[in-house]
């Protein structure tokens, strides 16, 4: 047929879908299903994978599900196609959060190349690094990245880093204080070394030894063989990852897809990195990091720098997340 394009291959589809599972999400949830179409993958939130706890609002969901619609955007891409994503397509399915159309043929470009190449070696490194900052360069391309993506990546300094870590401990120590969060994180973080969700107790890194982290401790009651406490750089590189427009689904989609654009490009350049969202989920804390003025809304904070090798956290497997019929809707509330 003239004109027609050929779909892609079903094995670079399949290979898509591996590269999308890669992407960072809250405790490793993996909250996804993907539904495979001739011409390009439907992504489905998997409400059976929520945290209501930590995640009340779905926020920190749709972030990771915007990590895999990008990392599925890049795959696309290095397989030769141009891509389009529609996000929230249906107004009528809540759960249905993106479709990514392969196009046209395009050459992949470096860039893509490499940023395809970084999906792999992209871990969440919850060790110190060491006490060397970034170059101003690339901290200037993880800007860009984000810019790529319609968000604003900032790099605070060092009073207002202090504030924003010192409000995050206290989203912490309170989340700690609640004991449905606690049996969640407990339900979340595993030394099952079969086990193909969760964090595993081997990723959880050290205890921070007094100074400004922006970790979470996510095993505060586990005993975790040789978990120590140790120094953690003093003055970390943080940078807040925000975007304009109204705080709900479609931005936390695309906060997601900019957060993982960002880590990329940090993996790209051989910076480590970790992510945090407390205190910038917490409505209450987030209006005492309001700078006036700025009419963006904060959604995720990155610690970047040079950290030793981070440990790799496991997938559920390609055939676990495909769908072979479209999940049952979630539909909005009905006004009445
Ligand atoms: C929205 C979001 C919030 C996260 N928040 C935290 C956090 O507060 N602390 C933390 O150590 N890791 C956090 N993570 C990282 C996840 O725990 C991590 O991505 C997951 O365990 C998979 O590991 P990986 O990133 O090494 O692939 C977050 C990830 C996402 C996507």
């Amino acid at each position: 047929m003239a004109g027609r394009i050929a779909p892609p291959a079903q094995d670079q589809l399949l290979a898509c879908i591996e590269a999308a599972v890669r992407a960072p999400s809250i405790h490793n949830s993996q909250p996804w299903q993907f539904l495979l179409l001739p011409d390009g993958v439907e992504v489905h939130s998997d409400p059976s994978r929520r945290l209501p706890a930590i995640d009340p609002a779905g926020r920190a969901l749709h972030i990771s599900l915007g990590a895999a619609v990008l990392n599925l955007r890049l795959a696309l891409e290095h397989f030769g196609r141009r891509t389009r994503t529609e996000l929230l397509p249906d107004p009528q399915d809540r759960r249905h959060v993106a479709t990514v159309w392969a196009e046209e043929p395009q050459e992949p470009g470096r860039d893509v190349d490499e940023l395809y190449g970084a999906i792999a070696r992209r871990h969440t490194n919850r060790m110190p690094f060491q006490d060397v900052p970034p170059p101003q360069e690339d901290l200037q391309a993880l800007t860009r990245a984000a810019e790529a993506e319609g968000a604003v990546l900032r790099f605070p300094e060092p009073g207002e880093r202090d504030f924003l870590l010192s409000l995050a401990r206290t989203s912490d120590e309170r989340h700690r204080g609640d004991r449905a969060y606690r049996a969640e994180l407990r339900l979340w973080t595993t030394d099952d070394p079969y086990r193909e969700d969760g964090i595993p107790l081997t990723a959880v890194g050290p205890y921070s030894e007094g100074g400004l982290t922006t970790l979470r401790d996510l095993a505060p009651e586990r005993e975790v063989p040789g978990r120590a406490a140790v120094r953690f750089e003093p003055e970390p590189t943080v940078g807040v990852l925000a975007l304009p427009g109204e705080d709900g689904p479609l931005q936390w989609l695309r906060a997601g897809q900019a957060m993982q654009r960002v880590l990329l490009e940090a993996t790209r350049r051989g910076l480590s990195t970790s992510v945090f969202t407390q205190a910038l989920d917490d409505p209450e804390l987030r209006r005492m990091l309001h700078r006036p003025g700025d009419h963006t809304t904060p959604y995720v904070g990155l610690r970047v720098g040079y950290g030793p090798p981070a440990p790799v956290t496991p997938r559920r497997p390609v055939d676990e997340v495909i769908t072979f019929t479209r999940p049952v809707p979630i539909r909005p509330p009905r006004l009445s």
